[in-house]
C-alpha cells in the first residue's frame, strides 16, 4: 500500500529546477518530502531516469534505475547511470519509503539536459566584427547577424552561445532568454561560460535571422580602478551554435563563421562603470529579423580563441528581478531635478520620454545627497555611471541600457523634454537570480530595517560574482568581503551554486605557490602587472581575504550538505594552508607579506581618549592560519582522508601553541588588547584551557569602557556578538546590537541608510561624509551580523555533524528587550521556522521542522514540567522524542512537524 499522505516536491538537479545546458557529468538530484505527519522520514528511495516522460512510465527505455536504495538522505544523490552525452535530455522521477516501509507515490517527472561536453561539439568559429576601432577607449557596440532557413517542422532547437565581452541575443526580432550581462564574469583566460537557450518556440518555418550585440563588459571595459581597460583582451567576439532537430529526425546547425555580417548601431558606448550612451536615431529597425537588408553591413573576422575553456554556468544567471517606482521628485538647492527611489539599489533605470529627434536626456546615478541636499557623486571616483539617451522623435520612447549597471538611490535627470513625472523613470533591480530562502523579523523596527539593509546589500553585490560594492570604479570580487558575509548570505538566499561557481574561479586563479588573489576573478594582478604598486603588494595572499578559499566551501557544505564542493575544492583549500605554513615556517607565526589587517576598524583618531593600538597583522594572520587549518582538518575527516586529518590536527596544535606564546601574556592579556584580538582568539578556540573567561572579560571591559561600542573592522566584526553570546555575555552582545550611536549597526539606520555601509561612519553625525576616496554606501561586510540575528536571536543553526539542516538546531536566546522574533530558512529539506514571543503566560515558541530532518529545540525554562507542546505535557506530546533539562534550558528532541512549545513564567 502507498503512503498517500506523503508527497515529493521541489525536485532539483544541481540546485536547479529542470536545468538545460549543464555539464556536471554526474548531476546530483535532490527532492523534498511533504507530509502532515509528525516524524516523517525517508528510509529508502528509488530514482528512475528515462529518455522521455513516457519512458518513465514504461518498463523499458530507462536510462537508469537506482532500484530501492536504503537511505535516509534526500539531497545530492549523484546520477549513476551510463555516461551522459552532449545535449542529452533526461527525465527523472523519484519515490521514497517511509518509516513503515510504505512507498510514496512517484513524484511528478522533472528533467535535466546536458550542455556541450567537449570542445569538439563546437562547430562554430569565434567571430568578431570587421569594423575599425580605437581600442583605447569605449567604442560603438557592434551588432552581428545571420539569416538562415528552417526547412520543415521543428521538434526542438537549442542555441549555445558565449562571447568575449558581453552579448545580447535576438532571434526573429525577439530577445532570446531573460538573462542579462551574459556570459557572466569568470576567470576568462581559464573558464568562460556559455549559455544554452531553448529556441524551439522562436524559430519559424522558412526565413529566420539571428542577431547579437556585443559590449565591452568586464572583458575589455574599464575594470579595477585606475582607468584600466582591456584586462582580458581587446577584441570582442561571438561564438554561437544553433542546433535544430526536425520532427522527421533531420538535424541542422547554424553557427558563427565567416559568412556573418556586422555593423554598429545605436549604442555609442556601453561600459560597466561609465554607463551608456544611446542614440536612437541610429537604430537599425528589424535588424534581427528575416528579410532585413544587410548588404550595407561589413563582414566579420574569424578569430582564433580557445574552446577548451568553455564551461556551463554552475550558478544562477543575472536577471531583472524587481522593479521599483520612484517615491518623489525633488529640486536640489543647486537646481538639479532628482528622482528618489527610496532604496539604494543596483541595476538601471527604464526611461519613458517623448520629444524631438536629437533631444538628449541624461540620467546620472548617485547613492546619497549631501548635507545640503545636493546630488553627491564624489564617492563614485572615476565611475561616471551615467546613461545618455538621444531621442529619435515621433512618439513615446522607452529605453533601458544594455551592458552596464549602476548603484544608486537617486537619479539626476537633465534634458528631459517637458516636465518628467514619477512615471518617467522605473528602477530595474538586477542580481544573480538566487531563490530567497530566509526571513527574519523581530519587535524592533530598527533591527528589522537592519535586516532589510543586509538583504539589499546582498542583492546589489551578488551580480554573478560576490562584489565589494556596486557603484564606484571597483565592483570586484573581494575575497575578504565574501568570506565575511557568506554565512549570512546562506540564510537570506540559496547561494550554494553561486559560490560553487565563484570558488572554481578562485581555484583557477590561485598561483603556483598556492596563494589566493585579493579579488576573484583576479582582475587586480593584471592591473598590478602593468602598474606595479610596490610595497610587496602583488594582489595575492592577504590573511582573512585569501582564507575565503577554505571558509567559503566549508560554509556551503555546512548550510547545504554539499560534500562535492569539498571534494572539488579540497586541493585549493590544502594549497592555501600549505602556502601559509611555508610563510609561517618553523615558528608557526605568520609575520611576512602584505595584509589588509582588521580593515576599517575604528582608528584611534575617532576617540583620542581611548588608547589606540591596531590589531597586529601577524596576530590576525596566525589566527587565520589556525582557523583555516582547523577547517581543513574537519574537511579531511568528512572526505575520509584520515592521514591528512591527522596531519592537519597536529599542525593546528603547533600553531595554537605558538600563537599563545607569541600573543598572549600569562595573565591572559593579548597583544594590542584590541577587541578583534580577543574575538579571534576566542572564536577560533586558540587559548589554553581555562583562559577563555579572562579573555572574554577583557573584551567586555573594552566594550563597556567605550560606552557599549565596538571597535572592530572587517575581520573582527562578524564574530564579535557570537563570541560574546558563547562566553556568557549575551547581554553585552544585545547592548552592541541595540547601540544607536557611532560606531554601531544601528547608527547608519538612524542616519537613514537603506543598505549596509562600507564604513561605520560613511556619513558622520554632523552630516558630512567620510573620505570620498573610499566611502561606499552599499558594502555587505558589516551585514555579517545577519548570522547572529538568525542563529542567536532567531535561534537557527546547523549541526556540522549532520549538515544542510539534516539535524536542525533551534534555540533562540532572548534579550535586548525584544518581545518576539520570527525566523525561517528554506533549507534543502524544506522550510524551518522558529517563531518566539513573550506572552502573558510566559514564552511561546512555534517551530516547523521539515520532513526527513530532526531537530534539537532548546527552550528557556527552569523545568521540563513548565513546558507544554500544543497544550500537552512534553512527556505525552506526539513527536517529542525526549526532553531534559540543561541548565537554563529544556532540551527537546523532535522529528519533523509543526510544534507549539509554551513555557510558563516562573516567578
Ligand atoms: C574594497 C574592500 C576590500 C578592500 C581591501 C576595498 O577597496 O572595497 O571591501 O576588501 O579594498 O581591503
Amino acid at each position: 500500500m502507498n503512503n498517500s499522505s506523503l508527497q515529493l516536491t521541489n525536485l532539483r538537479c544541481e540546485y536547479k529546477v529542470n536545468p538545460i545546458g549543464i555539464d556536471a557529468l554526474q548531476p546530483r538530484l535532490s527532492w523534498q518530502m511533504v507530509s502532515k505527519e509528525r516524524g516523517a522520514r525517508q528510509t529508502a528511495y528509488q530514482v528512475l531516469v528515462a529518455d522521455s516522460t513516457d519512458g518513465l512510465d514504461a518498463t523499458e527505455g530507462h536510462i537508469w534505475d537506482s532500484g530501492k536504495v536504503s537511505s535516509g538522505e534526500s539531497i545530492h544523490h549523484p546520477y549513476q547511470g551510463p555516461p551522459l552525452r552532449s545535449g542529452q535530455r533526461c527525465y527523472w522521477k523519484v519515490r521514497v519509503w517511509d518509516t513503515h516501509d510504505q512507498p510514496s507515490e512517484w513524484s511528478t517527472p522533472a528533467f535535466w539536459e546536458m550542455g556541450l561536453l567537449s570542445p569538439f561539439d563546437w562547430k562554430a568559429e569565434w567571430i568578431g566584427p570587421d569594423l575599425k576601432e580605437d581600442k583605447s577607449s569605449p567604442q560603438q557596440c557592434p551588432m552581428l547577424r545571420k539569416a538562415f532557413r528552417v526547412e520543415g517542422s521543428v521538434r526542438s532547437a537549442r542555441t549555445y552561445v558565449t562571447s568575449l565581452g558581453l552579448y545580447e541575443l535576438e532571434l526573429n526580432g525577439r530577445r532570446v532568454g531573460d538573462q542579462v550581462l551574459t556570459p557572466g564574469w569568470t576567470s576568462y583566460d581559464k573558464r568562460l561560460q556559455y549559455q544554452t537557450y531553448d529556441l524551439t518556440e522562436l524559430l519559424q518555418e522558412g526565413e529566420n535571422a539571428v542577431g547579437a550585440r556585443l559590449g565591452d563588459g568586464w572583458y575589455r571595459g574599464y575594470l579595477g580602478f585606475r582607468n584600466n581597460r582591456n584586462l582580458y583582451g581587446d577584441t570582442l567576439a561571438l561564438l554561437l551554435q544553433i542546433e535544430i532537430t526536425y520532427k522527421d529526425g533531420r538535424t541542422q546547425h547554424v553557427a558563427t563563421d565567416g559568412s556573418w555580417r556586422s555593423a554598429t548601431g545605436p549604442i555609442l558606448y556601453s561600459d560597466i562603470y561609465k554607463g551608456e550612451s544611446y542614440d536612437a536615431r541610429l537604430e537599425k529597425a528589424l535588424w534581427s529579423r528575416a528579410g532585413y537588408d544587410d548588404s550595407g553591413w561589413s563582414g566579420v573576422r574569424v578569430i582564433s580563441h580557445s574552446k577548451e575553456i568553455l564551461v556551463a554556468p554552475p550558478g544562477p544567471p543575472v536577471r531583472k528581478v524587481q522593479e521599483i517606482r520612484p517615491i518623489r521628485i525633488l529640486k536640489t538647492p543647486k537646481g538639479e531635478t532628482v528622482f528618489d527611489f527610496g532604496q539604494n539599489m543596483v541595476g538601471w533605470v527604464r526611461l519613458r520620454v517623448r520629444g524631438n529627434a536629437g533631444d538628449v536626456t541624461t540620467l546620472r546615478h548617485a547613492e546619497v545627497l549631501d548635507k545640503e541636499g545636493n546630488f553627491y557623486v564624489a564617492n563614485l571616483r572615476a565611475a561616471e555611471q551615467t546613461a545618455r539617451y538621444t531621442l529619435k522623435g515621433g512618439g513615446e520612447e522607452v529605453y533601458e541600457p544594455h551592458f552596464t549597471f549602476q548603484g544608486f538611490r537617486y537619479v539626476a535627470v537633465e534634458g528631459y523634454p517637458g516636465e518628467p513625472s514619477l512615471s518617467s523613470l522605473t528602477g530595474i533591480v538586477i542580481h544573480s537570480d538566487m531563490t530567497p530562502t530566509g526571513g527574519f523579523e523581530c519587535s524592533s523596527p530598527l533591527i528589522n530595517q537592519l535586516q532589510k539593509n543586509i538583504v539589499w546589500g546582498q542583492k546589489g553585490n551578488f551580480v554573478d560574482v560576490p562584489t565589494d560594492c556596486p557603484q564606484r570604479d571597483e565592483r570586484l570580487g573581494w575575497t575578504g568581503d565574501a568570506q565575511v558575509f557568506i554565512r549570512t548570505a546562506c540564510f537570506n538566499m540559496d547561494v550554494a551554486a553561486f559560490f560553487a561557481k565563484w570558488l572554481k574561479d578562485l581555484a583557477a586563479d590561485q598561483n603556483e605557490e598556492g596563494s589566493v588573489p585579493f579579488v576573484v576573478p583576479d582582475a587586480l594582478s593584471k592591473v598590478f602587472r602593468s602598474q606595479p604598486p610596490g610595497g610587496g603588494f602583488n594582489g595575492f595572499g592577504s590573511t582573512a581575504w585569501a582564507d575565503a578559499a577554505v571558509i567559503c566551501p566549508w560554509t556551503v557544505y555546512l548550510c547545504y550538505g554539499d560534500r562535492r564542493i569539498l571534494e572539488e575544492q579540497y586541493d585549493s583549500m590544502a594549497k592555501w594552508v600549505a602556502y601559509m605554513q611555508k610563510q609561517a615556517g618553523e615558528a608557526y607565526i605568520w609575520n611576512t607579506g602584505f595584509h589588509f589587517g582588521d580593515w576599517l576598524a575604528i582608528f584611534p583618531e575617532s576617540n583620542p581618549l581611548i588608547p589606540p593600538p591596531r590589531t597586529p597583522n601577524d596576530l590576525i594572520a596566525t589566527a587565520f592560519f589556525a582557523y583555516s587549518t582547523s577547517i581543513l582538518e574537519q574537511t579531511a575527516r568528512v572526505l575520509g582522508k584520515k592521514g591528512d586529518a591527522k596531519a592537519y590536527g597536529a599542525l593546528l596544535k603547533k600553531i595554537k601553541k605558538a600563537f599563545c606564546e607569541e600573543f598572549v601574556s600569562k595573565r591572559g592579556r593579548m597583544d594590542s588588547n584590541t577587541q578583534t584580538a580577543y574575538v579571534l582568539a576566542l572564536m577560533f578556540d586558540l587559548l589554553p584551557e581555562g583562559e577563555s573567561p579572562k579573555a572574554a572579560k577583557r573584551l567586555v571591559d573594552d566594550i563597556r569602557k567605550r560606552g557599549n561600542h565596538l571597535s572592530t573592522g572587517f575581520v573582527g566584526t562578524p564574530y564579535l556578538c557570537h563570541v560574546l553570546s558563547q562566553n556568557g555575555y549575551l547581554d553585552v552582545a544585545y547592548d552592541l546590537l541595540a547601540q544607536e550611536t557611532f560606531p554601531s549597526w544601528l547608527y547608519p539606520i538612524k542616519m537613514g541608510s537603506t543598505t549596509i555601509w562600507e564604513r561605520w561612519d560613511g556619513i558622520k553625525p554632523d552630516g558630512s561624509f567620510q573620505d570620498a576616496s573610499m566611502n561606499s554606501f552599499n558594502h555587505y561586510a558589516y551585514g555579517a551580523i545577519g548570522h547572529w540575528l538568525y542563529s542567536v536571536v532567531g535561534g537557527h543553526d546547523v549541526d556540522p555533524d549532520a549538515p544542510g539542516y539534516k539535524h536542525v538546531l533551534i534555540g533562540p536566546q532572548l534579550g535586548g528587550g525584544l518581545t518576539y522574533a520570527r525566523t525561517s530558512v528554506d533549507s534543502m529539506y524544506g522550510k524551518i521556522t522558529s517563531d518566539w514571543k513573550l506572552t502573558e503566560k510566559g514564552f511561546r515558541l512555534d517551530v516547523a521542522v521539515p520532513p526527513n530532518t530532526h531537530a534539537t529545540v532548546r527552550i528557556p525554562a527552569s523545568s521540563v514540567d513548565h513546558v507544554t507542546e500544543s497544550g500537552r505535557p512534553l512527556s505525552g506530546a506526539e513527536g517529542v522524542e525526549s526532553a531534559h533539562q540543561d541548565g537554563k534550558w529544556i532540551v527537546v528532541e523532535v522529528g519533523s512537524g509543526d510544534f507549539i512549545f509554551e513555557a510558563a513564567k516562573v516567578s
